[in-house]
């Protein structure tokens, strides 16, 4: 295929939208797969993406169509759709010269749409707008068609109206990617520069790499370098997604392919890394970033007898996914574990649940929180831009827990007569913990949120210590803003109240800012002789009352003289 006949192409979507559904569709239309398959969302390999209805990881699928007499080879290649991996979306972006918005012809331009739409736009790509699910009752078309051309201002003749899901007016898809997207520009004479696009890691053959050759050409035995490392490999394979790994003889400029090399380290490979020809060196191709993990939680095992298998699997699972960044970490009340940091919350969620699922590990996560940077005695805060679209009979709810979040309102602007767009400045923090079930309580699940970086900023942070019976537990301390300590203060000290069992000797709960005590309860001392019951039973039940009370205390914790259960802590701690 020479490059005048090639298609780099990728759909972007909010969430729901259809996304996966109307890839299927296309590999239907072009024989990729068959219609047997129908409704398989081949694209979502991994379990939990199909269960979670989310793509995680991008994907790609080549096609060939015949179109006015003459073959084309498509790229498709797929790109995460929620916040959390931005950053891929744009590498993902990279590869392409056009894509597809796809926007819910119910539901019209979400938080995402305008996120992505954005990131198509700034890498000067062709944006072909398609409108999805036309075949629902509560299909609203022609609004879908003005907030494109109002909020886009794109032209309202290039929109495409179509049911990903029914086939309808899907057949128009592919002559408007063909007609309107310009072929990729490369030489597959000129020497190599390809881009990586995503990786995986297999097995078998160690690190699998998506790669878009955008100068010259690779093949089995040549040799490559990273622009990042400066390691050198041996290619053993290439081949191209139809949609599973097919071998080929080479990639040539302008293909999109899977490359695989002696490469065994997941972190040795990098999405938007370049590579090129020992031999002929040549510049990286620019937006290359490390990506950098933005939430930080302690993860534990329920059960510490499962350490061992649980730090195999987390090896396993970060060979997947380089992004994630690990740490041992020793805690006094949940004893070994790791210190984790994840690009944003849903990457977290999307671990552990990988972690439950693929390794069935039980596991305890820590309450998420951000990176603070100290500067002489003060300590600054990451800041972030929210995005929020919602029908604005919500709106006042939606403002008020912005503001009761720090926020700062930047913009706020009329979509439609039903919609609202608002955008924020508020403290990571304050969007890492549960921002996002609020938003949509609020809204009754109708409002879309999606949030970009902001650098950091000097705030009035504390550190709330919590003490029992005058020692501090560590574990509890946390940071925060001054202005939350009174209620968080007031609210810590009685779910510990509920979770401390009465001993024999009564326990002071406080919690202080600066050795200032911000909230004090009590839990009141033991009087009955528990041991009683032990007297005149049956020897049965006097063993069993014994094996409970040894089983009990392996999962005590002393603070002091205070005693605190295993469980009293994941209370504490723990994520839900
Ligand atoms: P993510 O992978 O989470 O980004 O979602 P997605 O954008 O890939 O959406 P997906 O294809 O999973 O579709 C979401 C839901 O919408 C599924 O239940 C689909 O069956 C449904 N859906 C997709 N397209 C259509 C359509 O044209 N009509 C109708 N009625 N439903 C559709």
């Amino acid at each position: 295929f020479p490059p005048e006949r090639i298609r780099n192409f990728s759909i972007i979507a909010h969430i729901d939208h259809g996304k996966s559904t109307l890839a299927d569709r296309l590999l239907e239309l072009t024989d990729t797969i068959s219609s047997a398959m129908k409704n398989k969302q081949v694209l979502d390999k991994l379990k939990v993406e199909r269960e979670r209805g989310i793509t995680v990881k991008a994907q790609t699928a080549t096609m060939v169509q015949e179109y006015k007499g003459e073959k084309y080879l498509l790229n498709l290649v797929d790109t995460p759709g929620h916040v959390d991996f931005s950053y891929e979306v744009s590498r993902s972006l990279a590869a392409c010269q056009g894509c597809l918005l796809l926007v819910d012809a119910c539901r019209g331009i979400q938080a995402q749409t305008l996120a992505n739409f954005h990131l198509a736009f700034a890498q000067d790509l062709v944006i072909i707008p398609v409108i999805n699910k036309i075949d629902l009752p509560t299909a609203e078309p022609e609004r879908v068609v003005k907030q494109i051309e109002s909020l886009l201002e794109m032209d309202s003749s290039s929109i495409l109206q179509i049911s990903a899901k029914s086939g309808m007016n899907c057949e128009g898809i592919i002559p408007s990617i063909i007609e309107n997207i310009p072929c990729p520009t490369g030489n597959s004479k000129a020497p190599l520069r390809a881009l990586v696009v995503d990786s995986w890691f297999d097995t078998y053959v160690g690190v699998i790499s998506l790669m878009s050759i955008v100068d010259g050409t690779v093949k089995k035995g040549s040799a490559i370098m990273s622009a990042n490392t400066g390691k050198r490999y041996e290619i053993t394979e290439v081949g191209l997604m139809r949609p599973h790994g097919t071998p080929t003889t080479a990639l040539y400029a302008g293909q999109v392919g899977y490359v695989v090399c002696n490469m065994k380290d997941a972190h040795e490979l990098m999405s938007g890394d370049t590579f090129f020809d020992p031999q002929e060196p040549v510049e990286a191709l620019p937006g290359f970033q490390v990506p950098k993990p933005m939430v930080f939680a302690g993860l534990f095992p329920m059960d510490t007898d499962d350490f061992t298998r649980l730090q195999e699997a987390i090896t396993k699972l970060t060979l997947n996914d380089s992004s994630v960044q690990v740490k041992k970490e020793t805690s006094t009340a949940l004893g070994q574990g790791w210190r984790i940091g994840f690009l944003g919350t849903l990457h977290m969620d999307v671990f552990r649940q990988r972690l439950e699922q693929e390794y069935g590990a039980e596991v305890i996560i820590t309450q998420p929180n951000v990176l603070y940077k100290e500067r002489k005695t003060e300590l600054l805060e990451p800041m972030v831009l929210a995005t929020i679209v919602s029908p604005s009979d919500c709106l006042g709810q939606l403002l008020e827990l912005c503001n009761s979040r720090r926020g700062e309102q930047q913009d706020l602007s009329y979509i439609d007569d039903t919609r609202v767009l608002l955008r924020f400045r508020m403290p990571m923090a304050e969007v890492v913990t549960d921002f996002y079930d609020e938003l949509k309580s609020r809204s009754a699940g109708y409002a879309s949120f999606d949030y970009e970086e902001m650098g950091y900023e000097h705030s009035d942070l504390v550190k709330m210590d919590v003490l029992l019976n005058s020692k501090p537990v560590d574990a509890l301390a946390v940071i925060m803003h001054r202005s939350k300590t009174r209620y968080a203060g007031r609210e810590l000290a009685a779910k510990l109240k509920r979770v401390i069992q009465r001993q024999l000797f009564e326990v002071a709960i406080q919690t202080s800012v600066n050795n200032k005590v911000i909230a004090r309860e009590t839990v009141s001392a033991l009087r009955k002789n528990v041991t009683a019951k032990c007297y005149g039973g049956d020897v049965t039940r006097k063993m069993k009352l014994l094996n409970k009370q040894k089983e009990g205390k392996k999962r005590m914790k002393s603070i002091g003289s205070v005693q605190l259960s295993q469980d009293a802590f994941y209370t504490l701690m723990s994520k839900d």
